[in-house]
């Protein structure tokens, strides 16, 4: 059974769905194809959009001629690329860990921080301390900034909250963020992350409460599109985590994990046994798991902020490409390993780090980040059908869009074929 939220923020209507326009004078329009197998390259291409949804997409000449009614939009010999899926980040959350990266620097490790009282858990008082209304707008800043930066379509964990209440009330408040903000937002419950200090000696009674009463609360209460477990030597057993998603999967919830972050731990394989929609670090997974996750189907993310944070290196393209898996770009964006605000960034140094193509690369922060949410069918491609979610770059050709740093920035963002403003006062999102 397919779990849908019952008040999924990502459905929310937004402004100009009825637009029925035709953006021309690109220098070319790309797009993965529908299935997300190859990159389509219109040169100097136009695309039509009505009621929100790509009508066509083709040669210009022939558009205008079969759409003479539609408004067109000069896109002044830019590239148009579908907008960008950042399909993981922990961006709810208050403080950040500046001071901590510094102790990071200095030679110590994620663990013995976190040991002391820092990492997880310091984040999860510092959330904890702000107020539920400053919390929301924080989030809702959050996002108009991954708009500005090209993303049309953002998830969202819990996870510093840890106790259940405390997650239900990320959650709640991201549902408050998502209808300030036009970006489509999916809500992930992350609830996994960290034993809470209160259950330091009652670790098997806090995994059985989210088993049981936590997954049963927010399947009631609808509040989340997918589960999240952290299965790592410095998180949660194999075993621990297999007990929560199977209940999670018996419920009807799509599922995924952080694995293998910190150490080869089996976390590939237990997503690729249940099905996992996605895999998601991989630091130290190895082919044979790259092997498992493609013949389960499940996406396999990679997070180069939190990688070069942790000096932790990435897989090699060449490697992936063997064993035929999809992978995902995303920014992991979160205060302890990934302070990192550009998709588009991440991509360009994914690129580097791995040796991913520019083609690559789209379809890592587009189609295949769309299909670790589940939302392939509507999003992340321009092609037919597909919500007008779209991005006229400052650039002319895809080749730009991995090269320049810091990373090639958006000229407009359309949203289900609107082109909604940019925040005209940068300070409003870059404070
Ligand atoms: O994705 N790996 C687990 N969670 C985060 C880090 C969380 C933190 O350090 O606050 C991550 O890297
Ligand atoms: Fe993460």
């Amino acid at each position: 059974m397919t779990y849908w939220a019952a008040h999924d923020p990502s459905s929310k209507p937004v402004a100009g769905r009825t637009a029925y326009l035709i953006l021309h004078n690109t220098s070319e329009v790309v797009t993965p194809d529908a299935e997300g197998r190859e990159v389509l390259r219109f040169p100097k291409g136009a695309i039509v959009f009505r009621d929100g949804r790509v009508l066509e997409v083709g040669p210009a000449t022939e558009l205008h001629r079969k759409h003479p009614d539609a408004r067109p939009l000069n896109a002044n010999g830019k590239l148009v690329t579908p907008g960008l899926v950042d399909c993981h980040t922990h961006m709810i959350f208050g403080g950040d860990r500046a001071t901590e990266f510094q102790r990071k620097l200095a030679g110590e490790s994620y663990a013995s921080i976190a040991a002391s009282g820092g990492g997880i858990a310091s984040t999860v008082r510092a959330t904890s301390a702000v107020k539920d209304e400053v919390l929301e707008k924080l989030l809702a800043n959050r996002l108009e900034r991954w708009r500005a930066n090209g993303c049309t379509t953002v998830e969202v964990k819990s996870g510093y909250g840890l106790e259940p209440s405390r997650e239900i009330r990320l959650l709640e408040l991201m549902g408050g963020a998502a209808i300030r903000v036009p970006v489509r937002v999916h809500r992930t419950a992350l609830v996994l992350h960290a034993l809470p200090e209160k259950y330091a000696e009652r670790r098997a009674e806090y995994v059985e409460e989210v088993r049981t009463t936590m997954l049963t609360e927010l399947h009631r209460r609808g509040m989340a599109g997918a589960i999240d477990v952290f299965c790592d030597p410095v998180a949660f057993t194999v075993e621990e985590c297999r007990a929560v998603l199977q209940r999670a999967v018996e419920l009807g919830f799509p599922v995924k994990l952080h694995a293998e972050q910190m150490a080869h731990f089996g976390g590939a394989k237990l997503a690729a046994e249940l099905g996992a929609r996605s895999a998601d670090h991989l630091e130290s997974a190895t082919e044979e798991d790259w092997k498992l996750l493609a013949e389960a189907g499940t996406v396999g993310v990679l997070l180069p902020a939190a990688a070069l944070t942790l000096r932790q290196s990435l897989p090699d393209a060449a490697m992936i490409r063997r064993t035929g898996a999809r992978f995902a770009i995303a920014t992991d964006f979160n205060p302890g390993t990934a302070p990192a605000q550009s998709l588009m960034e991440c991509g360009a140094l994914a690129s580097r780090l791995c040796g991913f193509t520019a083609q690559e690369i789209l379809l890592a922060i587009t189609w295949n980040a769309a299909r670790a949410l589940g939302a392939e069918a509507e999003i992340g491609h321009l092609t037919p059908g597909a919500w007008g979610d779209a991005v006229l770059w400052e650039c002319e050709s895809l080749e730009e869009l991995p090269y320049w740093m810091p990373a090639v920035r958006p000229d407009t963002v359309f949203m289900r074929g609107a082109d909604l403003a940019l925040p005209a006062v940068e300070r409003r999102v870059w404070p």
